[in-house]
């Protein structure tokens, strides 16, 4: 498995705890950046990751900064990527099974580090059940294709 990982100033440290937990586990990873607790943008990096996922280049990736919420809301702009933004567990199974996420987005300022190394687990544990909601994935495709036509 190849996890892309990306982050803004806010989720810097946060970034560091999963590439050494991902590292541990013999988890293939590249880090995207940023690459220091200077300010920036979190659209530049959720940009990196999300067109390397979309591209295939790697299965999964993780974004974060403070929130989770704008480096989220970013990644999804691009073409084929389902983003989601987890700060539980359940959420982070679910929405594999269920989404078929291909991105993981974290708010290093509302998990800890502790919880967010779960739901990392978590998260690329989890299998994507397909069946019915193979039908709903190709619909969100759909809207893509309507609005980028
Ligand atoms: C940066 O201060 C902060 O706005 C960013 O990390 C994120 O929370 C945005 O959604």
């Amino acid at each position: 498995m190849k996890v892309a990982l990306g982050c803004d100033h806010g989720g810097y440290h946060l970034k560091n705890d999963i590439i050494k937990h991902l590292e541990s586990k013999n988890i293939e990873i590249k880090d995207f950046g940023t690459y220091s607790t200077e300010s920036c943008d979190y659209p530049d990096y959720a940009l990196k990751v999300a067109e390397e996922v979309a591209s295939k280049n790697y299965d999964f990736g993780i974004l974060i900064c403070g929130t989770g919420i704008g480096i989220s809301i970013a990644a999804n702009k691009v073409p084929g990527i389902r983003a989601a933004l987890c700060s539980d567990t359940f959420s982070a199974h679910a929405t594999r099974e269920h989404n078929n996420a291909n991105i993981l987005a974290l708010g290093a300022r509302v998990v800890g580090p502790g919880l967010a190394l779960d739901i990392v687990d978590t998260f690329l544990n989890a299998k994507f059940e397909g069946d019915r909601h193979i039908n709903r994935i190709d619909k969100i495709s759909q809207i893509e294709k309507k609005y980028n036509a």
